[in-house]
């Protein structure tokens, strides 16, 4: 048994990238230039950052709303789904993707999830089908990409609509596109900690639909268009001004950071090859890995996490209930869907942010190395 400790202090599992002083400076340059427009709803700050993110995203249209759990349900809004209708959604994710279903009526058909890539598959989503059946949402949980291709052949198939969970996976590529442009709709939050983080909370809805992005546009406002014309029922779902200048200096520096989260995702991988982790597997050949989250599995990760601890590398665990066994969702039985009760078991996620130095990479695979299974 190894019993070394460190008293510096823990690395953590994320470090937000304001503790970068430059990109402070930016980013409190902007906060200055809204407050003195005191424009902080709507306006030219949304717009602008709409329209960037939009062409980032490669997708025609891109609508800023208050998170992410809103633009999966406003997306979901706009497409007329509710009551009675059935949404398709992985077990293996946080809460909101079923919440934001659950939010406008309709069911979430939890589904299991592949253990090794800890992704839905077409194999799921075809076993779950049901005449109400109206949407799957896959979520590239982690910042590792889920194979869409044979999902999108099952939905199509099936008059299935398909929305892209990309809260965690900002900027990944799908083959030769971002996600989030590929199925019908994509669903990024901001939420601070995100590869794309605001100050606050914030989400966005992509799409190729303009149609759908105008309902979008409407629900996030009181249906309304121009002032105190209400054409729809809508509620309070806009991304604040405040917000929308923030991402728009983030988002020139998402490529270099996600560049920084792959080398370091990299490197990580590369040290505890050989040990006794696993890591999951890409859903398909080349597929991307954007690094939101490092994920690692361990079949005895509850050990793992006090050697860690001991060592001086923080870990989490994203996400220690699957949502089917949450109180909200019924606690349902253990064995009910055991690949993602299984990873909730195994998986411990280990420190990556992209100011990651190098010596705090070594220091996390020494850790992980010097961990023997049973001490
Ligand atoms: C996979 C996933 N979906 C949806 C959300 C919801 O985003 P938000 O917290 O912005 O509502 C999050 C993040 O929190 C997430 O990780």
């Amino acid at each position: 048994m190894s019993t070394h400790t460190t008293t510096a202090p823990a690395i953590p599992v994320t470090r937000l990238d304001q503790s970068d002083p430059v990109l402070l400076e930016e980013l409190l340059a902007v906060v200055e230039r809204v407050a003195r427009q005191g424009a902080f709803t709507m306006g030219s700050e949304l717009e602008a950052f709409e329209q960037e993110f939009a062409t980032y995203c490669g997708s025609p249209h891109a609508v800023g709303v208050s998170s992410g759990t809103e633009a999966i349900s406003l997306a979901l809004r706009a497409l007329d789904i509710g009551p009675g209708d059935e949404v398709i959604v992985p077990s293996n994710s946080f809460i909101a993707t079923a919440e934001a279903v659950s939010w406008v009526g309709a069911t979430p058909v939890l589904v299991d999830v592949d253990p090794q890539t800890h992704l839905l598959t077409a194999d799921a989503v075809a076993a779950a089908i049901t005449p109400s059946t109206r949407c799957v949402v896959p979520v590239h949980l982690m910042g590792s990409t889920v194979d869409l291709d044979p999902i999108l052949a099952v939905a199509r198939d099936a008059g299935l609509r398909v929305i892209e969970d990309t809260a965690q996976a900002h900027g990944a590529f799908h083959r030769d596109r971002r996600v989030g442009s590929v199925g019908d709709v994509g669903c990024f939050s901001f939420y601070p900690t995100k590869n794309l983080g605001g100050w606050g909370d914030g989400g966005a809805v992509v799409t190729p639909d303009e149609d759908l992005a105008a309902r979008v546009r409407l629900l996030r406002s009181h249906g309304e268009s121009p002032r105190y014309h209400h054409r729809i029922v809508g509620t309070t779902a806009r991304l604040d001004a405040l917000q929308a200048a923030l991402l728009r200096v983030k988002l020139r520096h998402l490529d270099d950071r996600n560049a920084d989260r792959r080398r370091l995702g990299a490197a990580l991988a590369d040290g505890l090859a050989g040990t006794s982790v696993e890591l999951p597997a890409p859903a398909f050949d080349g597929a991307d890995h954007v690094y939101h989250l490092f994920v690692v599995r361990s079949g005895h990760r509850d050990a793992l996490r006090a050697h860690l601890e001991r060592h001086g590398v923080s870990t989490a665990v994203h996400y220690p209930f699957p949502i089917h066994r949450t109180e909200a969702y019924g606690a349902l039985p253990e064995g009910t869907l055991p690949g993602a009760e299984r990873l909730a078991r195994e998986i411990c996620t280990l420190p990556l942010f992209p100011t990651m130095t190098d010596h705090e990479v070594a220091q996390i695979v020494a850790a992980v190395r010097s961990f023997e299974p049973g001490e």
